[in-house]
């Protein structure tokens, strides 16, 4: 008999059962492949069919009769995890840890897997030999005696291997490189990879284990395969920055146990990611003499405020055309900034190059950063210094007007605990009143008011 092919959509896990150009339900062109099904095997619209599932005795209760006990929660070693996971690994859960290949996923899991002193682990690898993992382990120079490992791609012996290793925590690494033998399909596929993560959230559900998936990130930032896995999984966690820059940012895109506001951030060094707990400190750049082109952004990653330093450098133009770069910050929004100065506020930067820079190699999306950009581009072209001691927090509106911020208060008690002096911040940001703060609150409603203020 002819094997069975269903084709699948790589980026959403659509299907359908001929080859199409433009997948229907997310629009991307290209993206199906021809994937073996078995013959009688769970499509993957039932891929949860898994026989597990019916031997239980199956009862609904009545939700009032369900014992209100609050959940009980691994604690971490490692607070930044603790607090992105939402205050601990949840039992029975399934997490999803992605994140582009050589961001330190495996790194970060070794090391989670190694500083639980007390917790049975299983750190099943798909990708690295026991060798390699001993060896990034002394590198690491954490020891868990209770820590397993076990190289296999298999589902059927990896959850034989967990049935009777029984440990308090499963990682896999990676999801991609696993495969079910109920499955006929090539690893990595997307109805691999679903079928391999619904078994293993039948094992996590039924032994109360709690299960991470590392799951690799394609460049254009769609979890490859693992993206379909979304919905399944309790916890998205991601793993993201600049692979040439020292810090790393843990976020949640999605927590069925805890708030997604939370960030974590690393720096990756020689011995292993090591939590960085005052990220403002190293965010700014600690120098002797002032330069021109800099200013201090108060803002806000997640719940988590930082004041982070922003360079500018304006030069004129060598060629015709005036370069504009970005580095963490969106091309597009440099260019209206730059629009709105132009022809809001009469400078003259048209025939200008203008670079920026947001310290630290963050990716920022926070709008608040605006003002402190605009600042650091009119002290560059001016060649005036802004003072170490004032920071920015508003936003730039497309008439040159500073926009109220979110959270203003919490921007504001976090650049006095640093010690700034001055903060500059829109007029129309609502303060509760209190007026015990040491630092200065500048209220400003158009970029010409900060522009006198600054260099006048
Ligand atoms: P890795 O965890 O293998 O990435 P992933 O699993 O996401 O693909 O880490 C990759 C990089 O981290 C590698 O280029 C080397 C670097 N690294 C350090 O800088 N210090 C360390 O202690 C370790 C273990 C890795
Ligand atoms: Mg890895």
């Amino acid at each position: 008999m002819k094997p069975k092919t269903v084709y699948f959509c790589q980026n959403c896990g659509a299907q359908s059962p001929k080859w199409i150009g433009k997948c229907p339900s997310c629009n991307e062109w290209n993206t199906y492949t021809e994937e073996l099904v078995s013959k009688n095997e769970p499509s993957s619209k039932n891929a949860l069919s898994n026989t597990s599932f019916l031997k239980k005795n199956v009862v609904a209760i009545p939700l009032h009769e369900v014992g209100d006990k609050s959940e009980v929660r691994i604690p971490l070693f490692d607070k930044e995890l603790m607090r992105v996971l939402g205050g601990g690994i949840v039992p029975g859960s399934l997490v999803l840890f992605g994140g582009e290949p050589g961001i330190g996923k495996s790194t970060l899991m070794l090391q989670l897997a190694l500083q639980e002193k007390g917790l049975k682990v299983l750190y099943v690898s798909g990708e690295e030999s026991v060798q390699q993992i001993k060896m990034r382990a002394l590198r690491i120079g954490l020891e868990n005696r209770q820590c397993y490992i076990l190289t296999e791609t298999s589902t059927a012996h990896i959850i034989a291997k967990a049935e009777e290793i029984k440990p308090q925590l499963i990682i896999i690494d990676s999801i991609q490189t696993l495969f079910s033998p109920l499955m006929e399909s090539a690893p990595g596929s997307v109805s691999q990879i679903r079928q391999c993560a619904a078994e293993l959230m039948n094992l996590a559900k039924e032994s109360n284990i709690p299960v991470f998936l590392i799951g690799h990130v394609t460049k254009d930032g769609t979890i490859a395969g693992p993206k379909v896995l979304e919905h399944i999984v309790d916890t998205v966690l991601q793993f993201e920055g600049e692979r040439n820059h020292v810090y790393r940012l843990l976020r949640t895109t999605k927590n069925r146990f805890g708030s997604t506001n939370e960030l974590g951030i690393y720096e990756m060094q020689g011995s292993g990611l090591r939590e960085v707990n005052n990220p403002s400190e190293i965010l700014i750049t600690a120098r002797e003499e002032t330069v021109s082109g800099v200013a201090i952004a108060a803002t806000l990653e997640g719940l988590r405020p930082m004041l982070i330093e922003t360079q500018a450098l304006v030069s004129t133009a060598a060629y015709g055309t005036p370069q504009r770069s970005a580095t963490g910050y969106d091309l597009r929004r440099l260019s209206m900034l730059l629009a709105v100065l132009e022809k809001r506020c009469g400078f003259r930067l048209g025939v200008k190059d203008v670079f920026l820079n947001i310290a630290g190699g963050l990716k920022v999306e926070d709008p608040a950063i605006d003002l402190a950009l605009v600042c650091a581009i009119l002290s560059s072209g001016e060649d005036v210094v802004i003072e170490a001691t004032i920071c920015f927090a508003g936003e730039v509106g497309l008439s040159g007007e500073i926009r109220p911020v979110t959270r203003i208060e919490q921007r504001i008690a976090e650049a006095e605990r640093l010690g700034f002096k001055q903060i500059f911040i829109s007029k129309y940001n609502k303060l509760s009143g209190k007026d015990d703060t040491k630092i200065k609150i500048i209220p400003v409603v158009k970029i010409e008011d900060v522009f006198a203020l600054l260099f006048g």
